[in-house]
């Protein structure tokens, strides 16, 4: 399949990216897929009431088809028609968080096929607040299901040339719209069974949502590779984010950390490995790998949110085999980051 590739500015929907969203809107409409830009990561997206289109993600990205699709929405009336009862809660998140990077599980409406959720009778919903994303969602019908547009396993695309790497010749359309400004994706809850539950950690924290909804619990298998329960969310079973090397998790004091991981670099290249090293600002002169990447600020968990995914992707692109990372807090938003950290390196944590 040739692969149509467009550059659009958000902050400039002139006449010609109008036509170009357009066009893009076309595609999906007819059955077709486009790779789009939201605030969170670019996303794949097929019209969500088209079992077709769905199965069509799956087979493009090489995702399993129990792992349900997120759909996309530019509007309260659309929700209205995918979801059976709206729960007020729903209306207070959407209020405070919508147009943005939260995601909902309600009860879906007959309208949605078991493809797009993986043979469940919920269905998770997104309104994103990138204007390129609102106008194809408008431009396509109104319904675009979309995971993350990565070929399954490797980490989510944080810009459009990652999309072009993993899916050149597999999808009608990527649009280029610039790199994304949060870089991990959406925060999930799950409002289908009393407590309000989180599912996927993100940018919007457990203590955001907390401070609206008053009680939420956090689904346990997030940060705890021990857990023997399976995630409620399908997609957060799998070994996901994984860079193509070896990463393993430094948990201490810095001093100590740079020192452990010094040691282990050490071996590794005399076994003719090229080393690569997750590090702050803070720390960055500490390490003596062949690659040593500055995630961020330890006082920026925003910058090193929005760093992390094309981190591990530069890494691959550096064959580099073995990696080590500093951890973080798991508070704020430094849960998501820990969360998608801990799968990339497959819950491997050195505690010092
Ligand atoms: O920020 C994001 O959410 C990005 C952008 C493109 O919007 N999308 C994204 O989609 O991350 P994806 O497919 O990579 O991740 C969706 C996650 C998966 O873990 C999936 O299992 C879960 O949402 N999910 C979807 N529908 C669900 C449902 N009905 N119940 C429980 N989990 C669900
Ligand atoms: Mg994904």
């Amino acid at each position: 399949m040739n692969t149509i590739v467009e550059v659009i500015d958000e902050n400039n929907i002139d006449g010609k990216a109008l036509e170009t969203i357009k066009k893009a809107g076309e595609i999906i409409k007819n059955g077709g897929i486009v790779a789009f830009p939201t605030e969170t990561v670019y996303g794949l997206g097929g019209d969500g009431l088209n079992p077709e289109s769905s199965k069509k993600i799956y087979a493009a990205k090489g995702r399993p088809s129990d792992n349900p699709l997120i759909i996309h929405v530019a509007d309260m009336d659309a929700v209205e028609k995918i979801v059976r009862d709206i729960p007020e809660a729903a209306y207070k998140l959407a209020e405070e968080y919508w147009p943005g990077p939260l995601t909902m599980i309600m009860n879906k409406s007959e309208v949605v096929p078991y493809e797009t959720t993986g043979g469940l009778d919920t269905v998770a919903i997104r309104m994103p607040s990138n204007k390129i994303a609102a106008e194809l969602i408008r431009q396509s019908g109104g319904y675009i299901a979309a995971p993350s547009a990565n070929l399954s396993g490797r980490p989510s695309p944080t810009q459009a040339k990652y999309c072009i790497e993993d899916l050149d010749g597999r999808v009608d359309m990527i649009i280029d719209g610039g790199p994304v400004g949060i870089g991990l994706e959406s925060t999930i809850i799950d409002l289908t069974s009393g407590t309000p539950m989180i599912l996927r950690p993100g940018y919007i924290t457990r203590e955001n949502l907390a401070d609206l909804l008053g009680n939420v619990d956090v689904d346990k298998t997030i940060l705890d590779a021990s857990s023997k329960v399976a995630p409620k969310a399908p997609g957060m079973k799998y070994r996901h984010y994984a860079p193509k090397g070896d990463l393993t998790i430094v948990e201490g004091e810095p001093g100590d950390v740079s020192k452990y991981i010094n040691a282990e670099i050490s071996k590794a290249k005399d076994l003719g490995k090229k080393t690569g090293v997750i590090a702050t600002k803070e720390t960055e002169k500490m390490y003596k790998a062949d690659s040593v990447k500055i995630a961020g600020s330890r006082d920026d968990e925003e910058e090193i949110a929005r760093n992390l995914f094309t981190l591990l992707r530069e890494f691959d692109d550096e064959d580099v085999n073995v990696m080590f990372s500093e951890s973080f807090n798991d508070t704020g938003i430094g849960q998501a980051i820990m969360n998608r950290l801990l799968k990339a390196a497959g819950h491997k944590v050195i505690r010092l």
